[in-house]
C-alpha cells in the first residue's frame, strides 16, 4: 500500500510516499529555516504562506521522483495536530482536496505519533512494545508504545520542551535559530563541567520533566557575569547547559524503562539528533542491558515520511478520517 503523506505543522513543508509503513519511496523536505532565521524563531503567518506557495511543487517533486501519478497512490496521510493552526490547515486542505477528487482514503496523523513511527522506517524489524523518549521543539514526552495504536504518556514536561530550551539559550548566547544544532556544535568546543547548572529531576518517582528552572539559571548566570564585567565563554555555557539537559533526559528514560520492566527503548523528535544525547543514551542503555533505537537525523526532525509510516498503521487498524478532519493545535496523544 502506497501512502502519499503531507507534513506542514511547523516550518518544514514535506511530502513523502511510503510503502506499507516501512519503506520510503520519496521524502521531500523543504525547510523554511532560512526564512525564519532573521526573526530568531518561526513566525506562524510566514510559515503558513510559504506552505501555500511551496506545497504544490513539493507534491509534484515527490510524484516525479517516484514516477508515479496521484491516481497510483492508495491513500493520503496528513498531520492534523499538534502544530501551528495556519500551517496545519495548508497541509490538511491539500490532503482533503486530493482525497476527495480522487476518491482515496484520508488518514489524519498525530504529529508525535509520526515522530515515533520514524523508528519503523529506520528499523524494519522493530515492533512494539517499547518505551520512547520524544524530544522536539514543542514536546518532551516519555511514551510507552504498547502496540501500533496504543500510546501511553508516562511523563511529560510541565513547562518548556527540551528543544524550546535549546532554542532560547541559543538565542541569548547569540548562536541564532534553530538553537539545538548550534548548541550541539558549540558544546564540542566547550567544557561541560565549567558551570554547575541545576539538574531538575522533580519527584524521583515521576517521569515528568521541567526545563524552565534550568533556563532561568543559565540566564541568571549570563546576566550575573555581565554585571560583574566578567567574560562569558559561550562554548562553556553551551556545553554545561547541554549536559544538564541530557543527563536528566537519559536518567529519566533509563529509570522509567527499568521501572516498567521494558527492555526496548527508542528516541524520536528533533532533539534526538543531539550528539551528546545519542552518546550518553547509548552508553547508559548498554550498561542497563536495554536495546536502543533512534532514526537518522533526517527522520528525527520534521518530515512527511514519518507521517506516512504512522498513517499506514492507522489505516490497517481502521482509523480513517473523513472530510471533517480539522487541524487541532493542541491535539493530545
Ligand atoms: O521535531 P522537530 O523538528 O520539530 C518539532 O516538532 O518541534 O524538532 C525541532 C527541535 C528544535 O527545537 C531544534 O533546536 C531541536 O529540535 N534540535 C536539536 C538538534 N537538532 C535539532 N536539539 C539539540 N541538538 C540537536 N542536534
Ligand atoms: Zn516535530
Amino acid at each position: 500500500m502506497k501512502i502519499l503523506s503531507i507534513e506542514t505543522s511547523c516550518d518544514e513543508t514535506s511530502v513523502a510516499i511510503v510503502e506499507d509503513g516501512r519503506k520510503i519511496l520519496t521524502n521531500r523536505i523543504y525547510s523554511q529555516i532560512d526564512i525564519h532565521q532573521k526573526y530568531g524563531g518561526v513566525v506562524p503567518e510566514i510559515a503558513s504562506r510559504n506552505h501555500v506557495t511551496k506545497l504544490p511543487y513539493i507534491i509534484d517533486d515527490a510524484l516525479s521522483e517516484t514516477h508515479m501519478t496521484l491516481a497510483e497512490v492508495d491513500a493520503i496521510g496528513v498531520t492534523n495536530g499538534p502544530g501551528l493552526i495556519g500551517a496545519l490547515l495548508v497541509g490538511l486542505s491539500a490532503a482533503k482536496a486530493i482525497a476527495y477528487s480522487l476518491d482515496k482514503p484520508l488518514i489524519g496523523v498525530h504529529h508525535i505519533e509520526g515522530h515515533i513511527a520514524a523508528n519503523f522506517l529506520q528499523f524494519p524489524e522493530l515492533e512494539p512494545p517499547f518505551l520512547t523518549l520524544v524530544v522536539s521543539g514543542g514536546h518532551s514526552h516519555l511514551v510507552l508504545v504498547e502496540d501500533y495504536q496504543t500510546f501511553k504518556v508516562l511523563g511529560r514536561t510541565i513547562d518548556d520542551a527540551a528543544g524550546e530550551a535549546f532554542d532560547k539559550i541559543s538565542r541569548v548566547l547569540g548562536f541564532g535559530y534553530p538553537g539545538g544544532p548550534a548548541i550541539d556544535k558549540a558544546a564540542k568546543l566547550g567544557n561541560l563541567d565549567a558551570i554547575a547548572f541545576p539538574r531538575v529531576f522533580l519527584d524521583k518517582s515521576e517521569y515528568n520533566f521541567s526545563f524552565s528552572g534550568l533556563k532561568s539559571a543559565v540566564l541568571n548566570y549570563i546576566n550575573g557575569m555581565k554585571m560583574k564585567n566578567e567574560p562569558i565563554n559561550p562554548n562553556d555555557v553551551a556545553a554545561s547547559f547541554q549536559m544538564a539537559v541530557v543527563e536528566v533526559l537519559v536518567k529519566k528514560t533509563i529509570d522509567c524503562a527499568k521501572h516498567i520492566r521494558m527492555d526496548k527503548i527508542c528516541m524520536a523528535g528533533g532533539v534526538s539528533c543531539n550528539s551528546l544525547l545519542r552518546q550518553m543514551m547509548t552508553e547508559e542503555a548498554a550498561k542497563a542491558g536495554l536495546s536502543l533505537h533512534y532514526p537518522d537525523p533526517i527522520l528525527c526532525t520534521d518530515n512527511a515520511a514519518m507521517i506516512g509510516a504512522m498513517a499506514y498503521y492507522n489505516y490497517i487498524n481502521g482509523v480513517v478520517s473523513d472530510l471533517s478532519l480539522n487541524g487541532i493545535p493542541g491535539l493530545k496523544i
